[in-house]
């Protein structure tokens, strides 16, 4: 007998695929389901195990109603601060991220941010598609360039370490602070600094990517905002609760900051649509691992996740805090 699973989001369509040759599950291509009708399916269908994204919030409330004999429940993510994790561990039920996989690919999204925010991409976007019918001068319509510039990156963990690569093609001159220095091998000549607000006066653009949750909450707001340099660049990939967003809007509309590229949102899907009306915003929809590769890679190294503990083993990629 195969095991039962339920999925409560739509997957590509190779792990839709391992899901229908290995698992007993009523929607193998995935469901957008809310939190309720996950507990629900999951008593319906008698689920061993559940695979879930990070659009639900499965705080405690919720992780309560889990029935108990569903053994595993793997989010195909790498973060996971929708999930009270401790929650889950008082009641014995193993979960998993999918970490590694999707880091490449964020950080090449890291760098589309870069470069749109700072290079104005929206706009010139929108002109072309307006029908561009007018040249501009020497001085019209200028960015701010990327190549030789001081990234300063908050979180230099695996996705961080993988933009620094790539920062290092564009000549640039990578600063970090994460709350402990990383033994020198793995700095790969990045500058430490022991705190935020001592890095971020010496940063041209600052790219976060420290993981979400209430020891990051609202870390860049007015005051922290206020110590970038004049025509800074700001961008996020990581999580949007480590902005203050009305901070970052004053910040955009005064010119204190150049241009913001953003992955990730206070709310999402129902972001903050202030943020859309500013002419330096370059705004992608949480798209960081978005690649038919990576979301492959996700999917499958989740199902990985619920084989092993289906089979007796521990997850691959336990999360235990
Ligand atoms: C992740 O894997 O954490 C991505 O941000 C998608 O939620």
């Amino acid at each position: 007998m195969k095991p039962r699973l339920i999925v409560s989001r739509q997957m590509p369509a190779a792990v839709a695929e391992r899901i229908r040759a290995e698992f007993n599950c009523p929607w193998p291509e995935g469901r957008d389901m809310t939190a309720d009708e996950v507990i629900a399916a999951l008593s319906e269908h008698k689920a061993d195990a559940l695979m879930l994204t990070s659009h639900l919030k499965f705080g405690a409330d919720v992780i309560a109603r889990i029935p108990a004999h569903v053994r595993i429940a793997a989010t195909c993510s790498v973060g996971y601060e929708h999930i009270d994790v401790p929650a889950a561990h008082a009641r014995a039920l193993p979960v998993s991220n999918t970490p590694d996989v999707l880091t490449e690919c964020t950080a090449d999204l890291t760098f589309l941010l870069i470069l749109g925010a700072s290079r104005r991409a929206h706009e010139y976007e929108s002109i072309m598609r307006a029908g561009w019918r007018r040249g501009f001068g020497l001085g019209e319509m200028l960015g701010s360039r990327v190549w030789g510039k001081r990234l300063g990156i908050l979180g230099l963990g695996r996705i961080g370490q993988a933009v620094a690569a790539r920062a290092r093609g564009f000549g640039m001159q990578v600063l970090y602070h994460n709350t402990r220095r990383l033994p020198e091998d793995q700095e790969h000549g990045a500058t430490y600094y022991p705190s935020l607000e001592a890095m971020l006066p010496h940063c041209d653009i600052l790219s976060l990517h420290a993981p979400g949750g209430a020891r990051t909450a609202r870390i860049m707001n007015g005051a922290t905002f206020g110590l970038l340099p004049r025509g800074a660049v700001f961008v996020n990939a990581s999580r949007g609760g480590l902005v203050d967003e009305d901070a970052l809007i004053a910040a955009l509309e005064s010119g204190h900051l150049f241009a913001a590229g953003l992955d990730v949102f206070h709310n999402e899907p129902a972001f903050d649509e202030r943020l859309a009306k500013l002419p330096n915003t370059f705004l992608l929809p949480h798209m960081g691992s978005a690649t038919v590769e990576t979301r492959t890679a996700m999917g499958m190294r989740a199902l990985d996740n619920i084989a092993a503990v289906l089979s007796g083993k521990p997850p691959i990629d336990p999360l235990w805090t």
